[in-house]
């Protein structure tokens, strides 16, 4: 019911809605509209009663609610079911644990805070409370384990590119995940699968981006929309089109527009042209960024003219 009177007092923002009104739309009495407007505001929502006029919504609490998620969320798959903790120790574990016990393609899961938040490479990823979004989406794409690194080429692209849209940033990706601006780290991200031979299971998309994370909260050379545009940000705003727009690519992905997705990625990509060291487990090679493969691995030509295609490592790029 609270959900009920929530919708309505949001198609209604401008104005006050009598107690009336809302208990002959929803049909319960007007006592139980009382208790359930007290129980919004204990949750947050601050809602203005005035004597004659009724009710009015004048802010939503800055929580990961599932209910806010979801409200008029366009897209369809993505946050298909919604997971919402207040911590947990990472968004990626919980959804793993979850698509083993078969949640749909789309279930998306999101904590305020991560105890062992984690990023690529074994290293761990900073997940203070409030400010950050820290989610994971479960997929299940036709592909095959080697074809992995397309799904997060797939997510730093719709990362960028919301970033760039919608708040007028220029973010850029540093092969093969990273989004960067102004040369500090803005969001990153970790895909993980469980998969066999031939195919895919799922795969758990993990997407940490610093919204409104206090810089002296992450490690050196990171930074955060809030800090870049000087104003807090709207988290489920950003949430919701980052949503929208991992769909519209990965069903790119899914009708094999993979050369649509790999032209974007150029476009947004501070890796290719450039001279760089990749590490990969105890290997590195240096060499001129040349471009991406189908799969999605960085081309590298080293300085004998070899050319490498890197699936997975660190990047640095040589001045
Ligand atoms: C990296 O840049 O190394 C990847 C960082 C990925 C962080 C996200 S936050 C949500 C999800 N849960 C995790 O534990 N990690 C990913």
């Amino acid at each position: 019911m609270e959900k009920k009177i929530l919708e309505f007092l949001k198609e209604n923002k401008e104005n006050f809605i009598s107690g009336e009104e809302i208990s002959r739309n929803l049909k319960v009495s007007r006592t139980a509209i009382w208790k359930h407007i007290q129980n919004l505001k204990e949750n947050g929502y601050e809602i203005i009663a005035q004597p004659h006029y009724g009710y009015r919504l004048n802010g939503v609490p800055d929580r990961l609610l599932p209910e806010e998620i979801s409200y008029r969320l366009k897209a369809k798959i993505m946050g298909k079911r919604i997971f919402s903790y207040v911590t947990t120790t990472s968004t990626n574990d919980v959804a793993y644990m979850l698509a083993e016990q078969s949640m749909p393609e789309g279930t998306l899961v999101l904590s305020e805070k991560q105890t062992n938040g984690r990023g690529r490479m074994g290293r761990t990823w900073a997940s203070p409370a409030k400010g950050g979004l820290y989610f994971s989406l479960i997929l299940r794409p036709r592909i095959t384990p080697t074809e992995a690194g397309k799904i997060t080429l797939m997510a730093s692209i719709c990362t960028a590119k919301v970033l760039r849209d919608n708040y007028g940033i220029e973010a850029v990706i540093k092969w093969p995940n990273d989004v960067y601006v102004n040369q500090d780290k803005i969001c990153g991200i970790l895909t993980e699968m469980n998969a066999e031979q031939d195919g895919i299971n799922f795969i758990i998309l993990g997407i940490g981006v610093n919204v409104n994370t206090d810089p002296l909260k992450l490690p050196k050379g990171s930074t955060s929309l809030k800090h870049i545009l000087n104003k807090k940000i709207n988290r489920i705003e950003f949430l919701k089109k980052l949503l929208c727009e991992l769909e519209l690519y990965y069903i790119k992905l899914k009708n094999l527009k993979f050369e649509e997705i790999i032209t974007d990625w150029r476009d947004l990509s501070v890796t290719l042209g450039r001279r760089i060291k990749v590490k990969w487990r105890s290997s590195i090679i240096e060499g001129q960024a040349m471009d991406i493969d189908s799969s999605g691995a960085l081309i590298v030509r080293d300085d004998f003219g070899f050319l490498h295609h890197i699936l997975s490592g660190d990047v640095r790029i040589i001045k």
